[in-house]
């Protein structure tokens, strides 16, 4: 659940950002229909994450551990690494886009166990240097 929610927050605020680049209105039209769903994705994940965090140190435990050690970026595996990387930093590498990444990364810090959480800026700052391209600038 946990894994679900970063997953659906990562595409919501990807979202966000591409409409923030384009300026194609049918784009920004359909993106805005797209947020709509996401966001109660993202809101059904959340939720059932905070419950079951909140309940068991085990499963604390384990969500903390999948997320630093084996968790990945939406899309990574699906298509080769430099497009994934290319994604990441095309929405997220600029000053706005850091600033998106701290906000999502705080929303996901809040739930039980998961305290100083920085999954997605580390991401894409890895994404990022992997590219060859300068992060939050
Ligand atoms: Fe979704």
């Amino acid at each position: 659940m946990t894994w679900g929610a970063v997953n659906e927050l990562t595409t919501l605020g990807a979202y966000q950002r591409l409409i923030a680049k384009t300026e194609h209105p049918i784009l920004v039209q359909m993106l805005r229909a797209i947020i709509k769903d996401e966001r109660r994705h993202f809101a059904f994940y959340r939720a059932q994450a905070r419950m079951r965090l909140a309940r068991s140190r085990q499963a604390r435990r384990i969500t903390r551990f999948s997320l630093d050690h084996l968790w990945a970026p939406v899309g990574t595996g699906v298509r080769p690494q430099p497009e994934t990387d290319f994604v990441a930093t095309h929405l997220f590498g600029d000053a706005d886009g850091a600033l998106a990444l701290k906000e999502m990364d705080s929303i996901i810090a809040e739930l039980p166990g998961l305290d100083r959480t920085n999954l997605l800026t580390d991401a894409t700052r890895e994404a990022c240097e992997r590219l060859g391209v300068s992060f939050g600038l």
